[in-house]
Protein backbone atom coordinates (compact mmCIF):
# COMPACT_ATOMS: atom_id res chain seq x y z
CA UNK A 1 0.00 0.00 0.00
CA UNK A 2 0.88 3.53 -0.79
CA UNK A 3 3.25 6.00 1.46
CA UNK A 4 1.90 9.53 0.43
CA UNK A 5 3.58 12.68 1.54
CA UNK A 6 1.91 15.80 2.87
CA UNK A 7 3.80 19.24 2.63
CA UNK A 8 3.89 22.74 2.62
CA UNK A 9 3.72 23.79 -1.27
CA UNK A 10 4.20 27.87 0.31
CA UNK A 11 6.27 29.30 3.49
CA UNK A 12 4.43 27.24 5.72
CA UNK A 13 1.27 27.72 7.64
CA UNK A 14 -0.65 26.21 4.75
CA UNK A 15 -2.86 24.06 6.60
CA UNK A 16 -0.97 20.55 6.67
CA UNK A 17 -2.11 20.14 10.36
CA UNK A 18 -5.77 20.11 9.38
CA UNK A 19 -4.95 17.82 6.33
CA UNK A 20 -2.76 15.68 8.27
CA UNK A 21 -5.79 15.10 10.90
CA UNK A 22 -7.95 14.66 8.15
CA UNK A 23 -6.37 11.67 7.01
CA UNK A 24 -5.66 10.34 10.26
CA UNK A 25 -8.72 8.05 10.63
CA UNK A 26 -7.64 6.16 7.20
CA UNK A 27 -4.26 5.96 7.83
CA UNK A 28 -1.66 3.29 9.96
CA UNK A 29 1.33 5.43 10.74
CA UNK A 30 1.74 9.68 10.79
CA UNK A 31 5.80 10.24 10.51
CA UNK A 32 7.41 13.79 10.89
CA UNK A 33 10.50 13.59 8.75
CA UNK A 34 12.20 17.03 9.43
CA UNK A 35 12.30 20.31 11.71
CA UNK A 36 10.93 20.11 15.18
CA UNK A 37 9.10 22.49 17.15
CA UNK A 38 9.37 25.14 15.19
CA UNK A 39 6.06 24.18 13.34
CA UNK A 40 2.75 24.98 14.66
CA UNK A 41 0.08 22.74 13.61
CA UNK A 42 -3.53 23.66 14.53
CA UNK A 43 -5.89 21.02 14.91
CA UNK A 44 -9.59 21.48 15.08
CA UNK A 45 -11.77 19.14 16.40
CA UNK A 46 -15.17 19.66 16.67
CA UNK A 47 -15.12 22.67 19.65
CA UNK A 48 -11.53 21.37 20.57
CA UNK A 49 -8.27 23.65 19.45
CA UNK A 50 -5.09 22.08 19.20
CA UNK A 51 -1.53 23.51 18.75
CA UNK A 52 0.98 20.73 17.89
CA UNK A 53 4.74 21.62 17.80
CA UNK A 54 6.30 18.05 17.42
CA UNK A 55 3.79 15.68 17.62
CA UNK A 56 2.52 14.75 13.93
CA UNK A 57 -1.06 15.45 13.80
CA UNK A 58 -2.37 11.43 13.58
CA UNK A 59 -1.59 11.53 17.28
CA UNK A 60 -5.13 12.64 17.57
CA UNK A 61 -6.34 10.42 15.29
CA UNK A 62 -7.11 7.15 17.65
CA UNK A 63 -6.10 4.14 15.54
CA UNK A 64 -2.71 5.65 13.79
CA UNK A 65 1.02 5.69 15.01
CA UNK A 66 2.37 8.74 15.93
CA UNK A 67 6.00 8.45 14.39
CA UNK A 68 8.98 10.63 14.94
CA UNK A 69 11.64 10.10 12.36
CA UNK A 70 15.38 10.46 12.66
CA UNK A 71 15.33 13.48 10.83
CA UNK A 72 13.52 15.54 13.10
CA UNK A 73 14.92 17.53 15.97
CA UNK A 74 13.39 16.98 19.33
CA UNK A 75 13.64 19.48 22.16
CA UNK A 76 12.89 16.93 25.42
CA UNK A 77 11.72 18.96 27.56
CA UNK A 78 8.85 20.27 24.86
CA UNK A 79 7.96 16.73 23.68
CA UNK A 80 7.37 15.57 27.26
CA UNK A 81 5.38 18.90 28.13
CA UNK A 82 3.26 18.72 24.78
CA UNK A 83 2.48 14.73 25.32
CA UNK A 84 1.44 15.28 29.12
CA UNK A 85 -0.81 18.61 27.78
CA UNK A 86 -2.65 15.72 25.39
CA UNK A 87 -2.64 13.43 28.47
CA UNK A 88 -4.45 16.06 30.29
CA UNK A 89 -7.18 16.37 27.73
CA UNK A 90 -7.82 13.05 26.96
CA UNK A 91 -5.61 12.33 24.35
CA UNK A 92 -4.08 8.70 24.26
CA UNK A 93 -0.19 9.34 23.10
CA UNK A 94 1.45 5.78 24.28
CA UNK A 95 1.59 4.76 20.85
CA UNK A 96 4.35 7.47 19.64
CA UNK A 97 7.58 6.00 18.56
CA UNK A 98 10.69 8.25 18.49
CA UNK A 99 13.59 7.42 16.28
CA UNK A 100 16.73 6.75 18.25
CA UNK A 101 18.90 8.22 15.46
CA UNK A 102 16.68 11.39 15.71
CA UNK A 103 18.86 14.47 16.89
CA UNK A 104 18.62 16.24 19.82
CA UNK A 105 17.88 20.02 20.65
CA UNK A 106 20.19 20.59 23.92
CA UNK A 107 20.49 23.95 25.34
CA UNK A 108 23.26 25.34 24.02
CA UNK A 109 22.24 24.93 20.55
CA UNK A 110 18.81 27.26 21.99
CA UNK A 111 21.32 29.46 23.09
CA UNK A 112 23.89 29.67 20.43
CA UNK A 113 20.35 30.12 18.01
CA UNK A 114 19.17 33.35 20.02
CA UNK A 115 22.31 35.12 20.20
CA UNK A 116 23.44 34.68 16.42
CA UNK A 117 20.29 36.22 15.70
CA UNK A 118 20.63 39.03 17.95
CA UNK A 119 24.78 39.39 16.69
CA UNK A 120 23.12 39.57 12.45
CA UNK A 121 20.76 42.55 13.62
CA UNK A 122 19.10 43.61 10.90
CA UNK A 123 20.36 41.00 8.57
CA UNK A 124 18.34 38.30 11.12
CA UNK A 125 16.71 35.74 9.41
CA UNK A 126 13.60 35.83 12.18
CA UNK A 127 13.96 32.39 13.23
CA UNK A 128 11.32 30.57 16.06
CA UNK A 129 14.41 30.89 18.62
CA UNK A 130 13.79 27.25 19.07
CA UNK A 131 17.38 25.94 18.15
CA UNK A 132 16.54 24.41 15.17
CA UNK A 133 19.44 25.97 12.89
CA UNK A 134 22.28 24.99 15.34
CA UNK A 135 21.46 21.48 16.14
CA UNK A 136 21.55 20.70 12.60
CA UNK A 137 24.54 22.29 12.43
CA UNK A 138 25.80 20.10 15.02
CA UNK A 139 24.62 17.48 13.30
CA UNK A 140 26.38 18.10 9.90
CA UNK A 141 29.26 18.90 11.84
CA UNK A 142 29.12 15.37 13.55
CA UNK A 143 29.15 16.89 17.10
CA UNK A 144 25.16 16.24 17.38
CA UNK A 145 23.54 14.24 20.40
CA UNK A 146 21.42 11.97 19.12
CA UNK A 147 18.07 10.43 21.25
CA UNK A 148 20.11 7.25 21.81
CA UNK A 149 22.81 8.47 23.16
CA UNK A 150 20.61 9.31 26.62
CA UNK A 151 21.05 5.66 26.78
CA UNK A 152 24.97 5.66 27.18
CA UNK A 153 26.03 8.11 29.82
CA UNK A 154 29.80 8.01 28.84
CA UNK A 155 29.47 8.53 25.24
CA UNK A 156 26.70 11.32 26.36
CA UNK A 157 29.79 13.03 27.99
CA UNK A 158 32.00 12.89 25.62
CA UNK A 159 29.62 13.69 23.05
CA UNK A 160 28.55 16.80 24.78
CA UNK A 161 32.51 17.69 25.60
CA UNK A 162 32.91 17.88 21.91
CA UNK A 163 30.13 20.01 20.91
CA UNK A 164 30.80 22.62 23.98
CA UNK A 165 34.62 22.74 23.49
CA UNK A 166 34.38 25.19 20.35
CA UNK A 167 31.08 26.72 21.27
CA UNK A 168 31.75 28.11 25.07
CA UNK A 169 35.02 29.66 23.14
CA UNK A 170 32.58 31.48 20.96
CA UNK A 171 29.71 31.68 23.36
CA UNK A 172 32.38 33.71 25.84
CA UNK A 173 34.84 35.32 23.41
CA UNK A 174 32.85 36.48 20.78
CA UNK A 175 28.92 36.80 22.26
CA UNK A 176 29.87 37.89 25.67
CA UNK A 177 28.04 35.41 27.29
CA UNK A 178 28.91 33.12 30.19
CA UNK A 179 30.40 29.38 28.96
CA UNK A 180 27.97 26.44 29.88
CA UNK A 181 29.24 23.73 31.41
CA UNK A 182 29.46 20.17 30.30
CA UNK A 183 27.98 18.60 33.69
CA UNK A 184 25.11 20.82 33.52
CA UNK A 185 23.59 19.57 30.15
CA UNK A 186 24.78 16.36 30.87
CA UNK A 187 22.45 16.05 33.29
CA UNK A 188 19.59 17.71 31.96
CA UNK A 189 19.67 15.34 29.04
CA UNK A 190 20.13 12.33 31.29
CA UNK A 191 17.31 13.31 33.45
CA UNK A 192 14.79 12.87 29.94
CA UNK A 193 15.95 9.38 29.47
CA UNK A 194 13.90 7.44 31.71
CA UNK A 195 10.72 9.42 30.57
CA UNK A 196 11.33 9.15 26.89
CA UNK A 197 12.66 5.25 27.10
CA UNK A 198 8.81 3.64 26.02
CA UNK A 199 8.69 5.48 22.74
CA UNK A 200 12.70 4.79 21.04
CA UNK A 201 12.74 2.58 18.68
CA UNK A 202 14.10 1.68 15.10
CA UNK A 203 11.28 3.81 13.07
CA UNK A 204 13.28 3.12 9.98
CA UNK A 205 12.50 -1.01 10.65
CA UNK A 206 9.30 -0.22 11.42
CA UNK A 207 8.11 1.38 8.69
CA UNK A 208 9.43 -0.46 5.89
CA UNK A 209 7.74 -3.32 8.08
CA UNK A 210 4.48 -1.41 7.81
CA UNK A 211 4.99 -0.52 4.43
CA UNK A 212 5.68 -4.27 3.38
CA UNK A 213 2.40 -5.34 5.10
CA UNK A 214 -0.15 -2.71 2.99
CA UNK A 215 0.24 -0.76 5.77
CA UNK A 216 -0.73 3.17 5.06
CA UNK A 217 1.93 5.79 5.77
CA UNK A 218 1.44 9.38 5.47
CA UNK A 219 4.80 11.69 6.00
CA UNK A 220 3.65 14.96 7.65
CA UNK A 221 6.04 17.73 6.83
CA UNK A 222 6.54 20.84 8.68
CA UNK A 223 7.16 24.12 7.69
CA UNK A 224 6.98 24.43 3.45
CA UNK A 225 8.79 24.27 0.29
CA UNK A 226 10.53 27.88 0.11
CA UNK A 227 11.58 27.18 4.09
CA UNK A 228 13.57 24.24 2.47
CA UNK A 229 17.37 24.53 3.07
CA UNK A 230 17.99 23.29 -0.73
CA UNK A 231 15.12 24.77 -2.88
CA UNK A 232 13.93 27.39 -0.80
CA UNK A 233 14.70 31.50 -0.48
CA UNK A 234 18.09 30.55 1.10
CA UNK A 235 19.33 31.83 3.69
CA UNK A 236 16.02 33.09 4.76
CA UNK A 237 14.77 29.22 5.25
CA UNK A 238 15.01 26.79 7.60
CA UNK A 239 17.78 23.97 8.01
CA UNK A 240 15.84 20.99 7.12
CA UNK A 241 14.48 19.64 3.57
CA UNK A 242 10.83 19.78 3.93
CA UNK A 243 10.16 19.03 0.49
CA UNK A 244 9.05 15.88 -0.82
CA UNK A 245 12.87 14.16 -0.56
CA UNK A 246 12.80 14.71 2.78
CA UNK A 247 10.67 12.71 3.80
CA UNK A 248 12.80 9.38 2.10
CA UNK A 249 15.80 10.58 4.22
CA UNK A 250 14.03 11.87 7.38
CA UNK A 251 12.28 8.39 8.01
CA UNK A 252 14.63 5.97 6.07
CA UNK A 253 11.74 4.88 3.44
CA UNK A 254 12.80 4.59 -0.27
CA UNK A 255 11.48 6.99 -2.78
CA UNK A 256 9.84 3.59 -4.94
CA UNK A 257 7.60 3.19 -1.61
CA UNK A 258 6.45 6.78 -2.22
CA UNK A 259 2.91 6.61 -4.62
CA UNK A 260 1.38 10.42 -3.65
CA UNK A 261 2.98 13.96 -2.95
CA UNK A 262 -0.01 16.25 -2.15
CA UNK A 263 0.82 19.63 -1.76
CA UNK A 264 -0.65 22.11 0.74
CA UNK A 265 -1.66 25.41 -0.95
CA UNK A 266 -3.45 27.94 1.24
CA UNK A 267 -5.85 30.33 -1.39
CA UNK A 268 -3.41 33.56 -0.62
CA UNK A 269 -0.06 33.51 0.67
CA UNK A 270 1.80 33.94 4.29
CA UNK A 271 5.02 34.10 5.40
CA UNK A 272 7.04 34.47 9.15
CA UNK A 273 10.22 35.78 9.11
CA UNK A 274 12.88 37.82 7.24
CA UNK A 275 13.14 37.38 3.50
CA UNK A 276 11.49 37.97 0.08
CA UNK A 277 8.34 37.97 -0.97
CA UNK A 278 7.18 39.01 -4.01
CA UNK A 279 3.00 39.21 -3.56
CA UNK A 280 3.41 40.63 0.22
CA UNK A 281 0.59 43.57 0.67
CA UNK A 282 1.08 46.49 3.17
CA UNK A 283 -2.27 47.90 2.95
CA UNK A 284 -5.91 46.97 4.10
CA UNK A 285 -6.31 44.36 1.84
CA UNK A 286 -3.17 42.62 3.54
CA UNK A 287 -4.39 43.27 7.04
CA UNK A 288 -7.76 41.72 6.32
CA UNK A 289 -5.94 38.91 5.17
CA UNK A 290 -4.63 38.88 8.17
CA UNK A 291 -7.80 39.31 10.50
CA UNK A 292 -10.10 37.36 8.40
CA UNK A 293 -7.67 34.67 8.14
CA UNK A 294 -6.42 34.70 11.74
CA UNK A 295 -2.65 34.81 10.54
CA UNK A 296 -0.14 34.63 13.68
CA UNK A 297 2.11 32.69 14.43
CA UNK A 298 1.23 29.06 16.81
CA UNK A 299 4.55 28.91 17.99
CA UNK A 300 6.33 32.47 17.94
CA UNK A 301 2.58 34.25 18.06
CA UNK A 302 4.07 36.45 15.59
CA UNK A 303 1.94 38.26 12.86
CA UNK A 304 2.16 36.56 9.61
CA UNK A 305 2.99 38.95 6.42
CA UNK A 306 -0.01 38.49 4.18
CA UNK A 307 -0.28 38.74 0.42
CA UNK A 308 -2.03 37.14 -2.64
CA UNK A 309 -1.94 33.29 -3.93
CA UNK A 310 1.54 33.60 -6.28
CA UNK A 311 0.83 30.97 -9.01
CA UNK A 312 5.03 31.00 -9.74
CA UNK A 313 5.58 29.91 -6.30
CA UNK A 314 2.90 26.79 -6.45
CA UNK A 315 4.46 25.78 -10.21
CA UNK A 316 7.79 26.21 -8.55
CA UNK A 317 6.34 23.59 -5.60
CA UNK A 318 4.77 21.25 -8.32
CA UNK A 319 8.06 20.74 -9.36
CA UNK A 320 10.65 20.13 -7.07
CA UNK A 321 8.27 18.15 -5.35
CA UNK A 322 6.57 15.88 -7.93
CA UNK A 323 3.47 16.96 -6.44
CA UNK A 324 0.34 14.82 -7.68
CA UNK A 325 -2.02 16.61 -6.09
CA UNK A 326 -2.68 20.09 -3.94
CA UNK A 327 -5.02 20.50 -1.49
CA UNK A 328 -6.43 24.41 -1.17
CA UNK A 329 -6.73 25.84 1.82
CA UNK A 330 -8.55 28.99 3.68
CA UNK A 331 -10.83 29.83 0.22
CA UNK A 332 -13.46 30.64 2.66
CA UNK A 333 -10.96 33.39 4.03
CA UNK A 334 -11.19 35.09 0.19
CA UNK A 335 -15.03 35.74 0.64
CA UNK A 336 -16.03 39.15 0.07
CA UNK A 337 -13.72 40.48 -2.14
CA UNK A 338 -15.23 42.00 -5.29
CA UNK A 339 -11.82 41.39 -7.56
CA UNK A 340 -9.42 39.08 -6.50
CA UNK A 341 -5.90 39.41 -7.64
CA UNK A 342 -3.62 36.60 -8.44
CA UNK A 343 -0.04 36.50 -9.35
CA UNK A 344 1.20 34.44 -12.52
CA UNK A 345 4.53 35.52 -13.61
CA UNK A 346 7.38 38.40 -12.46
CA UNK A 347 8.59 41.13 -14.14
CA UNK A 348 12.62 41.29 -13.39
CA UNK A 349 14.53 44.08 -14.68
CA UNK A 350 11.85 44.96 -17.18
CA UNK A 351 11.58 41.09 -18.53
CA UNK A 352 8.32 38.92 -17.78
CA UNK A 353 9.79 35.48 -15.72
CA UNK A 354 7.28 32.97 -15.91
CA UNK A 355 9.24 30.30 -13.44
CA UNK A 356 11.17 31.02 -10.19
CA UNK A 357 13.92 32.81 -10.76
CA UNK A 358 17.11 30.90 -9.35
CA UNK A 359 19.29 33.79 -8.39
CA UNK A 360 18.51 35.62 -5.65
CA UNK A 361 18.99 39.05 -6.92
CA UNK A 362 16.52 38.40 -9.26
CA UNK A 363 13.78 36.95 -6.73
CA UNK A 364 14.38 39.87 -5.25
CA UNK A 365 13.53 42.10 -7.86
CA UNK A 366 10.71 40.36 -8.42
CA UNK A 367 7.79 42.55 -9.06
CA UNK A 368 4.03 40.42 -9.34
CA UNK A 369 2.35 40.67 -12.28
CA UNK A 370 -1.53 40.16 -11.33
CA UNK A 371 -4.55 39.01 -13.42
CA UNK A 372 -7.69 39.92 -11.29
CA UNK A 373 -10.34 37.23 -10.82
CA UNK A 374 -13.66 37.92 -9.81
CA UNK A 375 -14.74 37.24 -6.31
CA UNK A 376 -17.76 36.04 -4.81
CA UNK A 377 -19.75 37.53 -1.02
CA UNK A 378 -21.96 34.03 -0.91
CA UNK A 379 -20.78 31.93 2.18
CA UNK A 380 -19.10 28.85 1.68
CA UNK A 381 -18.41 27.11 5.15
CA UNK A 382 -20.93 25.16 4.48
CA UNK A 383 -20.52 23.66 0.41
CA UNK A 384 -19.82 19.55 0.94
CA UNK A 385 -19.02 19.77 -2.65
CA UNK A 386 -17.57 21.40 -5.42
CA UNK A 387 -20.87 22.16 -6.94
CA UNK A 388 -21.99 24.04 -4.22
CA UNK A 389 -19.23 26.81 -4.14
CA UNK A 390 -20.15 29.90 -6.26
CA UNK A 391 -19.21 30.12 -9.88
CA UNK A 392 -16.56 32.57 -9.17
CA UNK A 393 -15.33 30.37 -6.39
CA UNK A 394 -14.80 27.59 -8.30
CA UNK A 395 -13.76 29.89 -11.42
CA UNK A 396 -11.07 30.50 -8.69
CA UNK A 397 -10.24 27.60 -7.66
CA UNK A 398 -10.05 26.02 -11.61
CA UNK A 399 -7.77 29.20 -12.49
CA UNK A 400 -5.61 28.00 -9.62
CA UNK A 401 -5.18 24.41 -10.44
CA UNK A 402 -4.33 25.44 -14.89
CA UNK A 403 -1.67 27.64 -13.05
CA UNK A 404 -0.05 25.56 -10.56
CA UNK A 405 0.43 22.15 -12.44
CA UNK A 406 -1.08 19.48 -9.93
CA UNK A 407 -4.89 18.64 -9.68
CA UNK A 408 -6.68 20.13 -6.78
CA UNK A 409 -7.96 17.49 -5.11
CA UNK A 410 -9.61 18.82 -2.03
CA UNK A 411 -10.72 22.56 -0.43
CA UNK A 412 -10.81 23.78 2.60
CA UNK A 413 -13.82 26.30 3.53
CA UNK A 414 -13.12 25.99 7.33
CA UNK A 415 -10.77 25.20 9.89
CA UNK A 416 -13.15 22.39 11.20
CA UNK A 417 -12.60 18.46 10.00
CA UNK A 418 -15.26 18.76 8.24
CA UNK A 419 -15.15 21.87 6.69
CA UNK A 420 -13.29 20.52 3.79
CA UNK A 421 -14.57 19.49 0.06
CA UNK A 422 -13.06 16.31 -1.54
CA UNK A 423 -12.78 16.28 -4.94
CA UNK A 424 -10.51 12.89 -5.23
CA UNK A 425 -9.69 10.43 -2.27
CA UNK A 426 -5.97 10.75 -1.34
CA UNK A 427 -6.02 6.97 -0.72
P1 LIG B 1 0.29 24.36 9.41
O1 LIG B 1 1.49 24.85 10.13
O2 LIG B 1 0.51 24.16 7.95
O3 LIG B 1 -0.34 23.15 10.04
O4 LIG B 1 -0.79 25.54 9.51
P2 LIG B 1 -1.16 26.39 10.83
O5 LIG B 1 -1.93 25.53 11.74
O6 LIG B 1 0.04 27.07 11.36
O7 LIG B 1 -2.05 27.53 10.19
C1 LIG B 1 -3.21 27.25 9.48
C2 LIG B 1 -4.40 27.91 10.22
O8 LIG B 1 -5.52 27.91 9.36
C3 LIG B 1 -4.84 27.12 11.44
O9 LIG B 1 -5.34 28.04 12.38
C4 LIG B 1 -5.98 26.24 10.93
O10 LIG B 1 -6.92 25.90 11.93
C5 LIG B 1 -6.59 27.14 9.89
N1 LIG B 1 -7.18 26.45 8.73
C6 LIG B 1 -6.75 25.34 8.08
N2 LIG B 1 -7.51 25.11 6.99
C7 LIG B 1 -8.45 26.11 6.95
C8 LIG B 1 -9.49 26.46 6.03
O11 LIG B 1 -9.73 25.80 5.02
N3 LIG B 1 -10.21 27.59 6.33
C9 LIG B 1 -9.96 28.36 7.45
N4 LIG B 1 -10.72 29.44 7.64
N5 LIG B 1 -8.98 28.05 8.31
C10 LIG B 1 -8.23 26.96 8.06
P1 LIG C 1 4.87 25.17 10.15
O1 LIG C 1 5.23 23.73 10.21
C1 LIG C 1 6.14 29.24 9.12
C2 LIG C 1 10.40 30.15 9.60
C3 LIG C 1 10.81 31.13 10.69
C4 LIG C 1 12.04 31.75 10.06
C5 LIG C 1 12.68 30.55 9.33
C6 LIG C 1 13.81 29.89 10.11
O2 LIG C 1 3.94 25.62 11.23
O3 LIG C 1 4.44 25.57 8.79
P2 LIG C 1 13.85 28.27 12.22
O4 LIG C 1 13.41 28.50 13.64
O5 LIG C 1 13.19 27.13 11.54
O6 LIG C 1 15.34 28.24 12.08
O7 LIG C 1 13.41 29.62 11.44
O8 LIG C 1 11.63 29.62 9.12
N1 LIG C 1 9.59 29.00 10.08
C7 LIG C 1 8.28 28.87 9.84
N2 LIG C 1 7.41 29.68 9.22
N3 LIG C 1 5.72 28.03 9.56
C8 LIG C 1 6.60 27.19 10.17
O9 LIG C 1 6.26 25.92 10.51
C9 LIG C 1 7.93 27.60 10.36
N4 LIG C 1 9.03 27.03 10.92
C10 LIG C 1 10.04 27.90 10.72
O10 LIG C 1 9.79 32.08 10.91
O11 LIG C 1 11.67 32.68 9.08
MG1 LIG D 1 2.10 26.45 11.33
Amino acid sequence: MPALVLLGAQWGDEGKGKATDLLGGSVDYVVRYQGGNNAGHTVVVGDQKYALHLLPSGILSPGCTPVIGNGVVVDPSVLLSELSGLNERGVDTSKLLISGNAHIITPYNVTVDKVTERFLGKRKIGTTGRGIGPTYADKINRVGIRVQDLYDESILTQKVEAALDGKNQLLTKLYNRRAIAVDQVVEELLGYAEKLAPYVTDTVLVLNQALDDDKVVLFEGGQGTLLDIDHGTYPFVTSSNPTAGGACTGAGVGPTKISRVIGILKAYTTRVGSGPFPTELFDEDGEALRRIGGERGVTTGRDRRCGWFDAVIARYATRVNGLTDFFLTKLDVLTGWERIPVCVAYEIDGRRVEELPYSQSDFHHAKPVYETLPGWSEDITKAKSFSDLPKNAQNYVKALEEMSGAPISAIGVGPGRDETIEINSFL
